[in-house]
Order: C-alpha cells, then structure tokens, then sequence
C-alpha cells in the first residue's frame, strides 16, 4: 500500500479529516460503510490531494503502507466496536487503530487492551474544533502507547491547529485512555463556559437592562481582553442574530431548552467517582437540564419573585465591568476544577499527563480556545507541581482583585430573582477553599453522633469516638 493514513467513517467530522490529512500532502485511504460516499468524496474534493478510494475493508487495509495506520471516525460506542471487530483481523502486529470519536475513555482502555494483547496499537484521540477545525486544523489528544505516538505524531503535528506561537496544538497526553479523558474534561469546561457566558447574558439583559444587540456589543469590547476566547466571539455573533422570519433577536426566538450529546455528564460522573469537586461543570451540566423540564418549569412559573427593577443607564454600564469581573473570575474556577479532574485522573490511572502540555494544545483548535490558556500553560510551565491553579500568584492576585465585584454581582442577581449557579458555584469552590475552618468538623460530629462513624482530632493523631448514648466521653478507636 502506498497511503500513509487511511480514513474509515466519512460523515462530516471524517471526511473533514481525510479532507485535512490529504491538504497536507499525506496520501489518504478512504473508506464508507456505504460507498456511495467514498466516492463522493473523491469526486467532489480529489484535487485537494492524493486520496485512495476503498470499496471494501480488505481493499482499504491493503491500501496503507506499513505500520498501517487507520482511523476510525464513527458513532462513539457500539458502532465503534462493531468496526474494530471488522477490521483488526485484516491486520497484523505494529499496525494501529486510531479512534477519533468522542469515546468513554473506559472503553478506550478497554479497546486498548484486547488489541494489545493482539499486537496491534489502538490509540483513543479526543478531536476538538467541529466540523471547520477538523478541516483546517484541530485540537489533537492522543492516548495510547508512546510507541505508536512515534508513528502517528509527525502525521498530527501536521494536520493540527498551530497555537499564536506556532506549536502544533497536539501532544501525546499518556497512556490508553488518557486522551479521551483529557477531551471528555475538555468539554465539561466547555460547558462551563458556556454556563458562565450564559449567565452574564442573562444579567446584562435583566438586570442591566440590555438588548442582545447592546449585549453583543458588550461581549465584542470583553472579547478584546483577558477574556479574548472562541466562545465569547461566537456569543457576540449569536446575539447580534436577527431572525430573518419575525425580525426578532434570534435569541429570542429559539426554545429555551438546552441539550447535550452526554460528555459533560461524563465528566461530572467521573468526577464523583475520583472525588473531585468540579462543582461548576456540575452546575453546567444540571443548568441544561433543568431548561429542558418545560413541564416542571410551566408548574412553577406563577411561584412569587422579586419586582422587577432594572438599572438606570449608567449604573449600568458600572454593572456590566462587574459583571466582566464576576464572569473571569468563575471562569478561573473552572479550569481550576477541570485541571484537578486532569490531574486527579492522571494519578488514579498512572497517565503521567503534564497539564501545561494540555493547556498548550487547548490554545488553538478546540472550542474553549483562549488567551487564557496561555496564562495556564505558562502558570503549570513555571510550577509543574502547583498544587491548584488558585495557588498560582497571578491567578491568586487577579480572583482577589475581581472579589469585591464578583460578590456584589451574585448578590444582585439573588435579589433580582437572576439563577447565576454557576457565578455562586464558583465563588463558594473559592470561598471554602479558602476558609480557615470549614462546617465539615460539625458533619464529621453529627456523622459521629448517629453513626459512630469516628473523627480524628485538630491536636492529637489517631481517630475517635464520643459516647454520644452514654456519658459522652471520648474513646480511642484507632
Ligand atoms: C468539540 C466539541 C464537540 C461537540 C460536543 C458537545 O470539542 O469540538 O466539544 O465534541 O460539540 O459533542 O456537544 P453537546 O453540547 O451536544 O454535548
């Protein structure tokens, strides 16, 4: 076989890829269930490239040259399987499998094990960018072995979005599934964001009394400062959207009911499990699905609220700037949460994922893109060991200048009746982290007094037990 890259599943993101690899000089095996498809492609997009149009899986296998690298671009899950199982008996040992798909990172350990055992490399890639940066340059996050990283690397450096300083927005996250989890917390930040920018829409326009046209004038002034992001760009677009049918706000035309495909959910389950408070991306996650109770939401609409008292003019252009304050700052807390998540599951898999490397690819490419990750990478390139994202002094310096106004902006959103849970998440993940003594030591004596289920002490080691039934005095149980 001549193609160095072959391309199985050519819906949209798939054929994008192919399309990518193929602009970049790689000669690139295609191959459709259906090849009807296949052929579409090279009818429709062969001058951008050298493509090699596969009817049958043994076709597409004898296509590539060895080690063979093939990349499966179809419906996470079961599909998914359903094509390993069709095609590693065509292949032979050192050969690997690319899963470019939005898979559970469990099941890419899992894949990667069965074809370990087989010889073969598999190698879980999240892929962040859509449609467009799929074509013209993703976010790339390999798992899998660093062997088969060695084969498939140079091919990704090539085809992945280039960060402001030129650096391919790709690296080898870790072992097995450390790719697909890295993009699985991807995307529980990016609903965060999403959250966030949410709930500052919605204060700019209640409390502050603004149009989606003012607004989105708003989110073009932030978008040419420290929050300078694709999501913030994108929000300006979208509110300055006028419907062409009413010639109302686009905004105001759409169902307000959120969806999700189920990676945000993931990364919220996961967290519970490895016991990290992402309590934002949490929030995120139950905002979305909360919208969609229309039946709980219709029942609850006549409940009281407070009156409505929107700022005057001025005050509230003063309210806008605290907003932006409020809106950072939980934004801080956020990649806060996430990198905890990255890093907790690097320790509980034994990954070795370095979380400046994922800061540095999440620049460009993928959907949270940002000038902040900049500061993030360089936060994790100057401290590797830094123990929270909090604990880095410019973030530290920058979340307590915003405090004053953060605070004031949740307390006007309470009394105005605006839900902000992910602006009030954030504020209390800082302020607990903060305290000095938090209410725990009273759960641990509640637990203790209805359970028996002991506490260890501020001034001695060891754990204890009050006989709370009894004379309530203090044993030693360990
Ligand atoms: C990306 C996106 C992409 C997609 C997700 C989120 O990184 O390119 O995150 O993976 O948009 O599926 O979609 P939902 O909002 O439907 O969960």
């Amino acid at each position: 076989g001549t193609a160095q890259i072959g391309v199985t599943g050519l819906a949209v993101m798939g054929r994008n890829l192919a399309r990518n690899f193929a602009r970049n000089g790689f000669t690139v095996a295609v191959h459709n269930r259906t090849a009807a498809k296949t052929r579409a492609l090279v009818e429709e997009f062969g001058e951008e490239g050298t493509f090699v149009a596969a009817e049958s899986p043994e076709d597409f296998v004898a296509a590539l040259e060895r080690p063979r690298r093939l990349v499966i671009m179809v419906k996470a899950g079961e599909a998914t399987d359903a094509v390993i199982q069709e095609f590693a008996p065509l292949l032979e040992k050192g050969d690997v499998i690319i899963d470019g798909g939005n898979a559970h990172f469990e099941d890419t350990r899992r894949r990667e094990r069965e074809l370990r055992e087989r010889g073969i490399h598999f190698v879980g890639v999240g892929i962040s960018g859509g449609e467009e940066g799929a074509l013209h340059g993703p976010s790339i996050m390999p798992g899998g072995s660093a062997e088969s990283y060695e084969s498939l690397g140079p091919l990704l450096e090539r085809i992945a979005a280039k960060a402001p300083d030129g650096t391919p927005c790709v690296t080898h996250v870790g072992p097995d599934g450390a790719g697909h989890f890295v993009k699985m917390v991807h995307n529980g930040i990016e609903y965060a964001d999403m959250q966030l920018i949410a709930e500052a829409y919605h204060l700019l326009r209640t409390v502050a009394g603004y149009s989606p046209e003012k607004i989105a004038e708003t989110f073009r002034d932030w978008n040419t400062g420290r929050l300078d992001s694709y999501l913030i760009e994108i929000t300006a677009e979208v509110l300055a959207h006028v419907d062409a049918a009413t010639g109302k706000p686009f905004v105001d035309v759409v169902e307000d009911e959120a969806e999700q495909k189920g990676t945000g959910r993931w990364t919220v389950q996961i967290a519970l499990d490895l016991g990290v408070p992402v309590s934002g991306i949490a929030e995120a996650v139950f905002a979305r699905s909360l919208s969609g109770h229309a039946e709980l939401r219709e029942a609850a609409r006549s409940l009281t609220g407070p009156a409505a008292n929107p700022l005057g003019e001025k005050e509230a252009a003063a309210f806008a700037a605290q907003v932006e304050q409020a809106l950072y700052a939980s934004k801080i807390v956020s990649y806060t949460q996430g990198f905890h998540q990255v890093q907790a599951g690097s320790q509980n898999y034994d990954w070795d994922v370095d979380p400046g490397a994922v800061a540095a690819i999440w620049r460009a490419g993928c959907i949270i893109r940002a000038a902040f990750l900049d500061r993030i990478r360089a936060a994790y390139d100057a401290q590797p060991e830094l123990p929270s994202l909090l604990s880095d002094k410019r973030f530290g310096d920058e979340i307590g200048a915003a405090q004053d106004d953060w605070r004031a902006v949740i307390v006007a959103a309470a009394r105005q009746g605006v839900p902000v849970p992910g602006f009030s998440a954030a504020l209390a993940y800082y302020d607990a982290l903060r305290a000095e003594r938090l209410p725990a030591a009273l759960t641990q004596g509640q637990r203790d007094f209805f359970g028996a289920h002991t506490y260890r002490r501020t001034d001695r080691e060891g754990s204890f037990h009050t006989l709370w039934g009894g004379d309530r005095s203090e044993v030693s149980t360990g």
